[in-house]
């Protein structure tokens, strides 16, 4: 199918690769970005106003299929991407059966080619079915077309198993993604450990179980000279191995949610499962210090987590919930409003977080807005104030706790190769 040819007018382009933040005209010609004055008969569009950047990425997204499809499915999964601003998603292995093994990552591609809007990014486990105690066949994901490992959701605690499959991605070329949890001390925590839990007599996640797989992966990937990143960073104490280990040139990055960078623990004096999620919210102390780690350049990624769950599962009491809410299509308002519009970061900043910085993990080169590169583009509205309506969501979940909340900045549209997945110009 030939797609249409666009020229793109007057929108503020922001393409971080390249350091270009300027007004000026972008074209798109056969699904690749052109030179403007070279498209031929192209649908002209004026973006006064707006800004054109280069499409999100997002490295922590859970489709749910298969397993869970009333909860999501690739194709609802992929269209709240789309509407979310983001071309490429890292699809979580943790589905049901788990994604560890080749047959299940060509099932995910071959489903997200026929039913997705965006490119789905596939994530292999780290281990034989999610169990954190055998080694997964990483060359046969690999040769499946596996962009990164991840037991997310879990986390492996046997430090030795933890070392080979380090060694292993290293050999592959595939940077891990790793959910940094120490059983022991996260125990049988649902929320922060700290004056909420205690006030509410509901029992807490220590900090330090995040911290100590934090620093046991900064010594792992040392030890290997290989890249590690640290999921859904949470705690002030992260923020600082990170911080120091990056200093040192150890191959560590760590990546933000817009949830821990926007709300802390005293949400759950509501006991609204929608607060409920894995790391959970934590103090305003550490939340602060992810603002702090994104403002200096410790924390280099935001991705969402998106963690679709039925209705009728978060509609039980807090502790039998399950943990994660959704995402994508709350992401850019939700960082746009507390790190833009306070004055945190500027745009520019903000939209490599969602572009060069998930995109350096994975290892892609020049992810811009070049000529001749895939027209993978985001455009937003940066000015448009509105109040988020999860009946509104592409996903088939609603489980946010940000339904009714006003915030600031947009999506308008969305391409994949030249091609509209999302429009509301
Ligand atoms: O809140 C979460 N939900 N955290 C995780 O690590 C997993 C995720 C899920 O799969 O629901
Ligand atoms: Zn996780």
């Amino acid at each position: 199918m030939s797609e249409k040819n666009y020229i793109f007018k007057n929108a503020r382009v922001i393409d971080p690769a390249r350091g270009i933040d300027a007004i000026t005209d972008v074209g798109v010609s056969d699904g690749k970005i052109a030179d403007p004055g070279k498209v031929v008969k192209p649908e002209v569009v004026n973006l006064t106003g707006k800004v054109l950047a280069p499409g999100f990425i997002d490295l922590h997204v859970h489709l749910r299929q298969p397993g869970n499809n009333m909860a999501e499915t690739i194709a609802s999964g992929t269209a709240a991407a789309a509407a979310g601003g983001f071309t490429s998603i890292v699809a979580m292995p943790n589905t049901n059966p788990p994604a560890d093994n080749a047959g299940a990552i060509e099932f995910l591609r071959q489903t997200a080619a026929h039913t997705g809007v965006v490119r789905v990014l596939p994530c292999g486990c780290m281990t034989k079915g999610y169990e954190g105690k055998e080694m997964a066949g990483i060359g046969s994901l690999k040769a499946a077309g596996v962009v990164a490992l991840s037991d997310d959701g879990k986390c492996i605690q046997n430090h030795s198993l933890m070392r080979h499959v380090v060694e292993y991605a290293k050999s592959f070329n595939l940077p891990i993604l790793d959910h940094c949890e120490e059983n022991t001390l996260a125990a049988e925590g649902v929320v922060n450990e700290g004056k909420w839990s205690v006030l509410l007599g509901i029992a807490g996640i220590s900090g330090a179980s995040e911290e100590l797989m934090v620093a046991r992966n900064i010594i792992l990937s040392r030890q290997i000279g290989w890249k590690i990143h640290m999921q859904h960073v949470s705690v002030k104490e992260s923020v600082e191995l990170l911080r120091n280990a990056r200093k040192q040139g150890i191959l560590v990055s760590g990546e933000a949610t817009p949830h821990h960078l926007t709300l802390n623990d005293e949400c759950i004096k509501t006991y609204d499962t929608n607060y409920k999620m894995n790391p959970p919210l934590r103090s305003e102390a550490d939340r602060l210090a992810l603002i702090e780690g994104i403002a200096d350049g410790t924390i280099t990624v935001i991705a969402t987590d998106h963690a679709p769950h039925t209705q009728t599962s978060k509609l039980v009491e807090f502790d039998c919930a399950p943990f994660g809410i959704i995402g994508l299509e709350t992401a850019l308002s939700l960082c746009y409003t507390e790190l833009v519009a306070k004055g945190v970061i500027d745009l520019p900043k903000l939209v490599k977080l969602f572009t060069t910085g998930p995109a350096e993990v994975l290892g892609f080169e020049d992810y811009s807005l070049a000529d001749g590169n895939c027209a993978d583009i985001v455009i937003f509205d940066p000015t448009k104030k509105y109040t988020v309506d999860a009946d509104k969501f592409k996903s088939k979940s609603r489980n946010t706790p940000f339904n009714g909340q006003q915030v600031q900045g947009k999506v308008c549209a969305t391409l994949v190769g030249g091609r509209m997945v999302y429009q509301e110009l």
